[in-house]
């Protein structure tokens, strides 16, 4: 049976860094179930499709051939053959994938992807709904949160150093309005698992966060 350690939480959180690290120290396999959806959201975007085209995506995502492999340590995504990995980190297909998220359709063929490849190997997995839909046995379930001006303080400083010029007080109205969705979309909402451990991220460096998962994880 594969081990399986699923971190839920906000956008900005920072699971995908401690969710690596994590994954690193126990060598496991990390998998960012969020990339999946930015992949949808890309192809989405390609085909000129908008967030509220309901049918219209869940048609055209019958087309959307999403794969996820690991080399050299890290996950690439797959759409239609192409590594997209360095198309899907910006706000625009971040927005979009909140948005394609909360079409059923969507979702079941990407919990589909997940459920296989923690069938197959040991994972750390990422997401809003993997404690909660996902992985609803997995050995152990965090639920990482920080205040949404931490969030925003964090994504800002990200932003500037690539050189792009942005806004901090807009960055937090997104995160705020993407929380809300993800909180209350219909199906698979982001909330925390009752059996999951809560961290709050603000005052804890990624450091100390992963420490306090390995030994939530040696006592499991
Ligand atoms: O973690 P992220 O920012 O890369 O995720 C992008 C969007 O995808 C997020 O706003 C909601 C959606 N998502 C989801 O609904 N379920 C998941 N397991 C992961 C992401």
């Amino acid at each position: 049976m594969s081990k399986q350690i699923a971190i839920d939480g906000p956008a900005g959180a920072g699971k995908s860094t401690i969710a690596k690290k994590v994954a690193a120290i126990l060598g496991f396999i990390y998998v960012d179930t969020g990339a999946m959806y930015r992949a949808m959201a890309l192809y989405m975007i390609k085909e000129g499709i908008n967030p509220g085209e309901t049918n219209k995506i869940v048609d055209k995502c019958k087309s959307a051939d999403i794969t996820i492999k690991h080399e050299n340590g890290e996950q690439v995504v797959y759409l239609n053959g192409e590594n997209v990995n360095g198309l899907i980190r910006t706000e625009e297909v971040g927005n979009m994938a909140s948005s394609v998220s909360v079409i059923g359709f969507v979702r079941q063929k990407l919990v589909e992807l997940q459920q296989k490849l923690a069938a197959e190997t040991d994972v750390v997995m990422d997401g809003r709904d993997i404690g909660t839909v996902v992985l609803p046995d997995a050995d152990l379930k965090i639920y990482l949160t920080a205040s949404s001006k931490v969030r925003a303080e964090r994504r800002y400083k990200e932003l500037t150093e690539k050189g792009v010029s942005c806004n901090i007080d807009d960055i937090e109205r997104d995160i705020v309005e993407r929380d809300y969705r993800d909180m209350h979309r219909e199906i698979s909402p982001l909330k925390q698992a009752d059996d999951a451990v809560l961290i709050d991220s603000s005052n804890y460096t990624i450091e100390e966060v992963a420490k306090k998962i390995i030994d939530c994880y040696s006592k499991v």
